[in-house]
Parts: C-alpha cells; structure tokens; sequence
C-alpha cells in the first residue's frame, strides 16, 4: 500500500479575474458542469467555490503524482469535486481511470481571500 498527499492553496481574487478577463471561458475549460451548477448557485460567494474546486484539482494531481510521477495526462475536467448530501467534498474522475487507485479523500476550506484543498490518495 502507498499513500500520498497533495495539498494547493489559491487567491480567490485571482480566480475571479481569470473568469471575468476571459469572459468566462476559463469557467468552460476548467470546470465540469456540475461543478458549475454548483458555484454559480452561490451566488455573492460563486468564486470562493470555483477558487476551492480550482485548488482540489491541483491538490489531486499533486497527490497522484507524487505516487505515479507523471504516467498520466490528466485534464482539468477528468477531475470533478462535488458535494454529498451533507456537504462533505468527494472527487470523481471522469473519461479516466487510475490504475491501482483505492481511495481519494479530499477536504476543503475557503475564506474571503483565499481557498485550499488538502487530498490524500491511498494505491
Ligand atoms: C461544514 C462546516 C465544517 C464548513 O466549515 P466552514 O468553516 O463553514 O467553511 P469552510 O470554508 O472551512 O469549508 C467549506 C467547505 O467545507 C466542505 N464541507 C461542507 N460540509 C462538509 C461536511 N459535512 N464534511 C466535510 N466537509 C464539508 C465543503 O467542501 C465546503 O466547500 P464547498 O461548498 O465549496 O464544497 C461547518 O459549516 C459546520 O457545519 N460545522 C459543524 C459544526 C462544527 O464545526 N463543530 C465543530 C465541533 S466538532
């Protein structure tokens, strides 16, 4: 068994202004749209959202590869975090499959400034 982690931290205000200076085009190509659905249901808050699943995926590549390396190309859209009933963050992966993959957990947190996300990957 291996575990590793990965952990990524990001400027709200950073990821605000990707999404208004590409006229929302970064939403597109970042974000599935579940994820979408999601942050724009926040409304006032919709970047502090998009902001923490922007550090999830950054935080589950780090994880992998600081078991697999490199081996996989994997997109900003293969990697999804949504929400279950009570509001606890899981990730999904789409159109791609980790081989020898066991567990992902991820945890999130985000304030006025900044969002971060922790996730450990079991193999
Ligand atoms: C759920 C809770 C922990 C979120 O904490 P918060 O300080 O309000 O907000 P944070 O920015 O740190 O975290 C927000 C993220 O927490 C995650 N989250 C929400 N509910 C969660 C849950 N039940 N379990 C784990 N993570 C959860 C979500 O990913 C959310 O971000 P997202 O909506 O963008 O996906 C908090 O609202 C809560 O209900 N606390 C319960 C009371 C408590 O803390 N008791 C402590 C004594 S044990």
């Amino acid at each position: 068994m291996q575990i590793t982690c990965g952990t990524d931290i990001i400027e709200i205000n950073r990821i605000k202004a990707l999404v208004e200076d590409s006229e929302e085009k970064f939403i597109k190509k970042i974000f599935t749209q579940n994820e979408i659905n999601y942050c724009e249901s926040k409304n006032g808050a919709k970047y502090q959202h998009y902001a923490a699943r922007f550090a999830a995926k950054e935080a589950v590549f780090k994880a992998i590869s600081g078991a697999l390396g490199s081996k996989y190309d994997i997109g900003w859209k293969d990697i999804e975090l949504v929400n279950d009933e009570n509001g606890r963050p899981k990730i999904n992966f789409i159109n791609i499959k980790i081989e020898g993959l066991k567990q992902c957990d991820i945890s999130v947190s985000h304030c006025k400034e900044y969002a971060v996300a922790n996730v450990v990957v079991v193999f």
